[in-house]
């Protein structure tokens, strides 16, 4: 860890839950007063901590907004040759870091993305996927609007190719040596090694009318407040060390829990990714995202602000996705920056912190075809998770963090245990 800058006695400590409280409001009250108490201990009250952030926010969503004047695009683009070849420049790594999100273009051949596309629909054809369908397994987006169109499948062999493969590989441990992985004498996770976390599938087909998805972050709920180890991974920020605050440092966040929930993600992910399966124009319901990192800082010090009720952490509660709203965090959701187009094996990224939606589109133009593959490099937490999902593997079962639908189990084609390679065993713990 960091040296923090210590009070000459040691702060008040902080109560946590490493299980979901019984008494979620009371369990808010307690966190947040002790939230205070602390931060007020070193001396600055929640409202200079907060100042300082909203500072270092406005700063980049006006950069953010003067980038968009200049006519540039918002997030970053490196080319798969550069990470391939160790060439992406410096300015290329900076840029990367600053905004927290990138297109890498060319990650696979456009003909090799597309006909994963079709072997998906192939895959799912031949099993009587659409005959079988029974309807969304999860509400967990009830809170911020509709949900896009998912298939809840995980064990195709396009999506196992794809995971396993050495240009997968390669760009997640580029994105995963953007964070700081040791510190402390201690390595908090492995950034060539990665755990393969099974994601679904997202197709949605030309014609499609989508009202997107609402504003939101994925990497926990009430338990980024109440566990002890995101106490500790945001330490700076509760302690009135805020200008200490580093989102690319993973010390203690690869170890703690999340709360459950029907769709959650028990896995730490440097970021959250996908491929496109089919080319996608900029204005076809794409994803958006705030390209500010440390914009968690903001998310987490708001709801200590004395004009959110005692018991409400800025509409955040478990089972329901962590919205970012128009009421609470305007700032922040000013900043959105869509994707630019991107084509058919092009891979898009964000750091598991950053807010992110997806736009709504009517009578959508062209395919929008992605799998959901992120970077998320073998620590305790997903070695831990590693475990079920080689249970779900073999089975061909819903993995653990999604709802229990099993479509795959008695799917005769899908993926088998031979044809995983050296980085798919390694990636599922079996070597
Ligand atoms: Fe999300």
């Amino acid at each position: 860890m960091a040296a923090q800058t210590m009070p000459e006695t040691a702060p008040p400590s902080l109560p946590h839950w490493e299980q979901t409280p019984a008494d979620l409001p009371d369990a808010i009250r307690q966190v947040k007063a002790a939230l205070r108490a602390r931060i007020a201990a070193s001396g600055r009250t929640v409202e200079d901590v907060f100042a300082v952030v909203e500072r270092q926010v406005s700063a980049e969503v006006e950069e953010i907004a003067a980038a968009r004047r200049r006519g540039e695009t918002i997030w970053p683009v490196i080319d798969y040759a550069d990470i391939e070849a160790g060439t992406v420049t410096a300015r290329a790594r900076d840029l990367l870091r600053r905004r927290g999100c990138l297109v890498v273009r060319g990650h696979f051949d456009r003909e090799q993305a597309l006909g994963w596309d079709q072997d998906i629909i192939d895959y799912v054809e031949s099993n009587r996927f659409f005959q079988n369908y029974r309807g969304p397994g999860d509400d967990f987006f009830g809170s911020v609007g509709s949900r896009p169109e998912i298939y809840p499948i995980y064990w195709s062999p396009a999506q196992m190719q794809a995971r396993q493969s050495d240009r997968m590989a390669r760009v997640q441990a580029f994105l995963n040596r953007q964070w700081k992985h040791e510190s402390g004498g201690v390595q908090w996770f492995d950034p060539g090694r990665d755990s393969l976390y099974p994601d679904r599938i997202r197709r949605r087909p030309p014609g499609a009318d989508s009202a997107g998805l609402g504003a939101h972050l994925d990497p926990g709920t009430l338990d980024l407040w109440m566990t002890e180890a995101s106490q500790q991974a945001f330490r700076h920020l509760f302690d009135g060390s805020v200008e200490e605050y580093d989102p690319w440092d993973a010390a203690w966040r690869t170890t703690g829990p999340q709360y459950p929930g029907s769709t959650m993600c028990s896995a730490f992910r440097t970021f959250q990714g996908w491929t496109a399966l089919s080319d996608m124009n900029c204005d076809q319901g794409v994803l958006h995202t705030v390209p500010i990192p440390g914009a968690m800082a903001y998310l987490l010090l708001r709801p200590l602000l004395p004009d959110v009720p005692d018991d409400d952490m800025c509409g955040v509660t478990v089972s329901q996705v962590f919205p970012a709203s128009q009421k609470w965090h305007p700032l922040l959701v000013h900043a959105l920056a869509g994707i630019p187009d991107v084509r058919a094996g092009d891979s898009v990224w964000w750091h598991c912190d950053m807010i992110h939606s997806v736009a709504p589109v009517t009578s959508q133009q062209g395919w929008g075809n992605v799998m959901y593959i992120p970077a998320a490099p073998w620590c305790p937490r997903n070695e831990r998770y590693a475990a079920s999902v080689r249970d779900a593997f073999v089975t061909g079962s819903s993995p653990a963090d999604f709802p229990a639908e099993h479509y795959e189990r008695t799917w005769p084609n899908r993926f088998q245990p031979h044809q995983l390679n050296r980085t798919g065993r390694r990636g599922l713990g079996l070597s």
